[in-house]
């Protein structure tokens, strides 16, 4: 009789729970507000078509962070195993650490090994794509607060 008692106590509960969970609306599964059955195609924009010559570096988003490309690259890449236009101008080891306006900054010290005495290019930073990108003004798809502090 007590077991029977304890069985329907937990069976009116198990049925409340039920009864007060509702199943998740497919646009309230993520950041999203979109359905996760809908395919949005985010919108159409532009890069800036400032001209290396014409580019001034932007801020960066913290210290050490790799730094924003301020001008057009597409006349730039694809970079591929022979060919990287971006080391034609950045690639100037003499001048590492010097800022001149409207003159290409060399590549840092932590772009390059030290062979036989000499600064070597790190084949392993080879697409500079890969933490170069340049920027657009594009609205961001979840707003954050974040602020450079650089
Ligand atoms: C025709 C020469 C030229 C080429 C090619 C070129 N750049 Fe630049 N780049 C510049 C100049 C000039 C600036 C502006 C001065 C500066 O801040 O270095 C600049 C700025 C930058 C900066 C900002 C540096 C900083 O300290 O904020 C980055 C990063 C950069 N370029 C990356 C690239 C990448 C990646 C490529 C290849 C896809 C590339 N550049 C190709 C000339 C060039
Ligand atoms: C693995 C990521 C990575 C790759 C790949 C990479 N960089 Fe960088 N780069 C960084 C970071 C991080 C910094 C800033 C910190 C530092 O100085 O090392 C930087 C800094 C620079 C700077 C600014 C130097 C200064 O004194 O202000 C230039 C110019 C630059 N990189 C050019 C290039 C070029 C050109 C390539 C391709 C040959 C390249 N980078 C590949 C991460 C990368």
């Amino acid at each position: 009789m007590k077991n029977s008692a304890l069985l329907i106590g937990i069976t009116a509960v198990i049925v409340a729970a039920c009864a007060a969970s509702r199943p998740v609306a497919d646009n309230e599964m993520g950041l999203s507000k979109t359905s996760v059955f809908e395919d949005p195609s985010p919108s159409v924009f532009d890069y800036p078509k400032t001209e290396p010559s014409a580019a001034t570096a932007l801020p960066r988003a913290w210290n050490s962070a790799p730094p924003q490309v301020p001008h057009k690259i597409d006349a730039f890449v694809p970079i591929t195993t022979n060919k990287n236009m971006c080391v034609t101008c950045h690639d100037k080891p003499s001048l590492i650490g010097k800022k001149t306006k409207g003159i290409p900054t060399s590549m840092p010290e932590s772009h390059y090994d030290t062979i036989e005495g000499k600064l070597v290019r790190n084949n392993g930073r080879h697409v500079c794509t890969q933490c170069h990108a340049p920027q657009a003004s594009v609205a961001e798809l979840v707003g954050n607060t974040f602020k450079t502090d650089q």
